[in-house]
C-alpha cells in the first residue's frame, strides 16, 4: 500500500507579509515547510510538495496550483502510484508523526480521516451587515486543520473539478464531502497550530521549545 504525503506549499503567505514565500520562511533555523517533511517522511513512502514557481526540484517538487487544492491536485498527478495520500500543509510545523499516524489508522472504512479540535469559542453566523443571522450549537463543532488523510482513489474523483470549485474549497475533505465520501474527525492535540500571522510563529517557537 503506497502511502504518500503532499505538502501544499505555494502559497505567497500574504497574511504573513515576510519577504518571500510563507514556505521558505526560516523556522527554528529551517525553511517553514522542512518541519512538515519530516513529520511525513516518517509515515509515507514518498512526499511531494507543491512549491511556488521557481522552487521546482523534480520529481518531488512540483509546480503549485492558483489555490491551495489546485496545488494539492498538482502534487497528487505525480503520484500516480500513491493508495493513501496524506495531505499536510507547510503552514503547520508542529505536526507530529503520531498524529499523521493516528489519521492514517483511523482511514479504516472510510474514504478520509482528518485532524480537528473541538471549537471553545461560540461561533455566531452572521450577514454583511454584521447582525447576528443565529448562533451554532458548539457542543458539535470542530476546526478542521491538516494532516488530512484520504483514500487515494476517492481524492482524484474529488479533485476532479473545475478551477473554481478547487479554489472555494478551505479544505479537501469538503471535495470529498462533496462526492458523498464519508470522513471520521481525529482529535489532534493543541501544538498543531497553523502560521498565518506574524504571532502565530512567535507562539510555534514557544511551543516547540516547551515540547
Ligand atoms: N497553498 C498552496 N497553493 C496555493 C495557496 C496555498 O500550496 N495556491 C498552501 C500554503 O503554502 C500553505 C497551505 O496551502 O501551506 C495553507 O494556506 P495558507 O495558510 O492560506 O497559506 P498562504 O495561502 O500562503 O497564505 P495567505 O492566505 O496569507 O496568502
Ligand atoms: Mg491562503
Amino acid at each position: 500500500m503506497a502511502v504518500v504525503g503532499i505538502v501544499p506549499a505555494a502559497g505567497s503567505g500574504t497574511r504573513l507579509g515576510a519577504p518571500g514565500p510563507k514556505a521558505f520562511v526560516p523556522f527554528r533555523g529551517r525553511p517553514l515547510l522542512e518541519w512538515s517533511v519530516d513529520a511525513l517522511r516518517a509515515v509515507c513512502e514518498r512526499v511531494v510538495v507543491a512549491v511556488p514557481a521557481g522552487h521546482e526540484q523534480p520529481p518531488d517538487r512540483v509546480t503549485g496550483g492558483p489555490s491551495r487544492s489546485a496545488s494539492v491536485r498538482r502534487a497528487l498527478e505525480a503520484a500516480p502510484e500513491a493508495r493513501v495520500v496524506v495531505v499536510h500543509d507547510a503552514a503547520r510545523p508542529l505536526v507530529t508523526p503520531d498524529l499523521v499516524r493516528r489519521c492514517v489508522e483511523a482511514l479504516e472504512g472510510v474514504d478520509g480521516a482528518i485532524a480537528a479540535a473541538p471549537v471553545t469559542d461560540t461561533v455566531k453566523e452572521a450577514g454583511d451587515d454584521q447582525l447576528v443571522a443565529r448562533t451554532l450549537d458548539r457542543s458539535r463543532l470542530w476546526a478542521v486543520q491538516t494532516p488530512q488523510v484520504f483514500r487515494a482513489d476517492a481524492l482524484r474523483r474529488a479533485l476532479d473539478v473545475d478551477d473554481a470549485t478547487l479554489a472555494a474549497a478551505t479544505d479537501d475533505a469538503a471535495l470529498v464531502e462533496a462526492i458523498g465520501g464519508t470522513i471520521r474527525l481525529v482529535e489532534a492535540p493543541q501544538e498543531n497550530i497553523k502560521i498565518t500571522r506574524p504571532a502565530d510563529l512567535v507562539i510555534a517557537d514557544v511551543l516547540m521549545s516547551a515540547s
